[in-house]
């Protein structure tokens, strides 16, 4: 059924009334209701000012302001403070700070410095949330509920704290229940680390968190105990943003969330945290300045639960910057263009992280939309017209869907066990997936991102790029995907190990020899001086290009041999196989391969998937998103490039912003978009 007006998606900008007094936040009030938004984003931060002194709420300097924007047709986001535990409560129970993994507690004065696990502060946290909820709980102006703020972002997942040790060791002794077992399924023999009792065991020094330092340059733990602590912090994160989840809940039916740092901080499991709150929400800032912007964390959102996602905190611009330096404006045109990029690619609400210029603090004179004397320039300009496009753009977006037909797989135990002991330099897990996304949207090929979880069976084509940690479970369903007509794409370390995170001793890929056909011989990482040439046989010629990141050599077993090593020592010997599985195929792929290589390999895929492509050629540096509208294509073009761009239309269309047809040269100005409704509009 069709979606009514005044269903409209949420637009807007965070917002800092804190920081302000009366006559500037009434002249901001004022300048958001000229960008023509409707959701501002509020509170995160201000512990302080919710709770001055333990147990005393004040809620006198936000209210007014939430009903100020609200009769500006503008609805607040209210956010739980618990990211900034404010400074009696530090002073008073100062076993509540975070330990990193050199023992350091992280001291009152910057923001993030609890122990999830701490109960103190679970407690203080539970009791904020829950006074927030019984306060906004049901205020019309109030759109949503936030929970703290990038949980685990700078470093503060993997606390070390006398707490989160006892609760590690009490943890594993829940999962393996003797140390007997825990000894066997770690292989702690190794360097003679058999362990007598749990109370023995530390959590690993190393983290794979970023922004932290190894506390020891090296990979000396036991890979096993590690992933397990990766596991244990993620529930814990998880645990703690629950305890607020539920506490809010109990106040009111609004949609609750938290915001993710999308496949950034690697920290926290996103499938199993998201699984009790609304709706998947996260935090991105691409480059404004050059190329395109990634759609893959976008495709990886709708992949977290199944649908629409929020950005909350969205980039303006440039500036002054937090991270160590500044940040480049956006080029023209590029931010009004990320924000309906956004949309169409399945946000349902984008929020621009931030308003206005701070003149204080560690992000003092950073980026914002508007600069810090209030005066609105180009961004701001850019914001506006942006507003104005979602405003005629929503009912098309809110009534049109993703229909992909194929899936990239991505999974966070690969994910971890392939930063705790990585097999190359360069290569990163989260881009090797993205590389296939890229690689298939240069195709014009639509691509979902899911979970090994996800059921499989309505996508043409599925790809497991690095699935280096696969449950027998897993690789069951697999098999049972290609035995019934799938088309699947996996690459080398294939199901290398176990849940344990402890090599099989089988040949690989261990358990899946008869599904590929193959056996791998030698493995080793590629470096500058061993890139060798891959030649691939396309089904109607060749063609070649240089290998990356790891090298296996395939021995066939049953597959067909498809790509081969060409012109080193290596010479014809396998790397990529085809192989048919009952009423499907199987295709391995031993190494990495440049991008115009894997993109011929990923179309002789989808070819033999029977995937459709676009009906109409797009230039390199232009993405189309194809979405569903009442069963019609609905094609949201974009042009990154900084020059025009054209595209050759095979028929005629509906262009939804102009409301009018178009057939022949579509054009689209630098950084311009277009949308394109196939039929059934008149
Ligand atoms: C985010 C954070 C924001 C702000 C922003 C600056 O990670 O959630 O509060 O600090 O970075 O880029
Ligand atoms: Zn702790």
């Amino acid at each position: 059924m069709l979606k009514e007006e005044g269903m409209k998606m949420k637009y807007g900008v965070s917002y800092y009334p804190e920081h302000k007094d009366q006559a500037e936040i009434g002249h901001d009030i004022a300048l958001m209701k000229e960008l023509g938004v409707n959701l501002a984003r509020m509170g995160e931060f201000a512990w302080c000012k919710f709770e001055p002194r333990e147990g005393e709420y004040d809620f006198a300097w936000l209210d007014p302001v939430i009903e100020q924007l609200g009769e500006n047709g503008i609805q607040t986001i209210v956010c739980t403070p618990t990211a900034c535990p404010p400074a009696w409560l530090v002073e008073k129970h100062p076993e509540i700070l975070y330990v990193d993994n050199r023992g350091v507690a992280r001291p009152f004065g910057g923001r993030r410095h609890y122990c999830y696990n701490n109960p103190v502060y679970r407690e203080y946290s539970r009791r904020i949330a829950e006074a927030v909820a019984a306060h906004y709980g049901d205020n019309p102006y109030v759109y949503a509920f936030q929970i703290d703020n990038e949980l685990a972002q700078e470093g503060t997942g993997r606390c070390r704290c006398p707490v989160c040790r006892e609760k590690f060791q009490r943890w594993l002794e829940a999962k393996y229940g003797t140390i007997t077992e825990l000894n066997r399924r770690m292989g702690t023999i190794f360097w003679g680390q058999v362990y007598d009792h749990f109370g023995q065991i530390h959590p690993p020094v190393n983290t794979i968190e970023p922004n932290t330092a190894q506390a020891i340059p090296a990979y000396f733990e036991n890979p096993s105990l590690r992933l397990d602590f990766e596991r244990f912090c993620s529930e814990s994160n998880i645990e703690y943003q629950n305890i607020q989840r539920d506490a809010i809940k109990a106040y009111t039916d609004k949609p609750t969330t938290t915001n993710a740092t999308g496949l950034a901080t690697n920290s926290i499991d996103y499938y199993r945290a998201f699984q009790n709150l609304d709706v998947y929400a996260f935090d991105y800032y691409p480059n404004l300045r050059e190329g395109m912007i990634s759609s893959f964390p976008y495709a990886h959102a709708r992949g977290v639960c199944n649908k629409d996602f929020w950005l909350l905190e969205f980039v303006s611009g440039g500036g002054h910057g937090l991270w160590g330096s500044g940040r480049l404006q956006p080029y023209p045109g590029a931010l009004r263009q990320a924000a309906v990029h956004a949309f169409a690619a399945g946000a349902d609400l984008v929020a621009h992280f931030q308003f206005r210029t701070f003149p204080f603090g560690a992000e003092q004179l950073n980026y914002a939309i508007v600069d810090i004397d209030g005066i609105p320039r180009r961004r701001f300009y850019e914001m506006q017209a942006a507003a104005k496009d979602l405003r005629q753009l929503g009912l098309t977006l809110k009534n049109s869907y993703f229909e992909n037909e194929v899936a990239v797989l991505f999974d966070y135990d690969s994910l971890w066990a392939l930063k705790i002991k990585p097999i190359a330099k360069d290569f990163d897990y989260a881009h090797f997936c993205g590389e296939f996304y890229h690689q298939l949207t240069r195709l014009g090929v639509g691509v979902d991102v899911i979970s090994f979880d996800h059921d499989l069976d309505k996508y043409k084509v599925v790809i497991v790029p690095a699935p280096m940690i696969m449950s027998e479970a897993f690789k069951r369903r697999l098999k049972q995907y290609v035995y019934n007509g799938g088309v699947l794409l996996s690459t080398f370390l294939a199901g290398v190990k176990n849940l344990d995170n402890l090599g099989i001793t089988e040949s690989l890929p261990c358990g899946l020899t008869d599904l590929f056909g193959i056996r791998v011989g030698e493995v080793e990482p590629v470096v500058e001086s061993t890139a060798a040439a891959v030649t691939l046989d396309t089904g109607t010629g060749c063609a070649r290009g240089m290998n990356r990141y790891w090298a296996e050599t395939l021995e066939p077993n049953g597959a067909e041999l498809i790509g081969t090593y060409t012109g080193n020592f290596r010479e014809g010997i396998g790397v990529i196989s085809k192989n048919s599985y009952g009423k499907g195929t199987a295709y391995y792929l031993g190494t990495g391969l440049e991008p115009d290589l894997l993109k011929t390999l990923l179309k002789r895929v989808v070819e033999e998937g029977g995937v459709a492509g676009l009906p109409f050629a797009v230039p390199e540096g232009v993405e189309v998103l194809v979405r569903k509208y009442n069963h019609q294509n609905l094609y949201c073009i974009f042009n990154f490039c900084k020059e025009p761009a054209a595209v050759e239309l095979e028929r005629a269309y509906h262009d939804v912003l102009r409301g009018a047809a178009v057939d022949g040269l579509a054009e689209l100005p630098p950084k311009g978009y277009l949308f394109l409704l196939e039929e059934g509009w008149d």
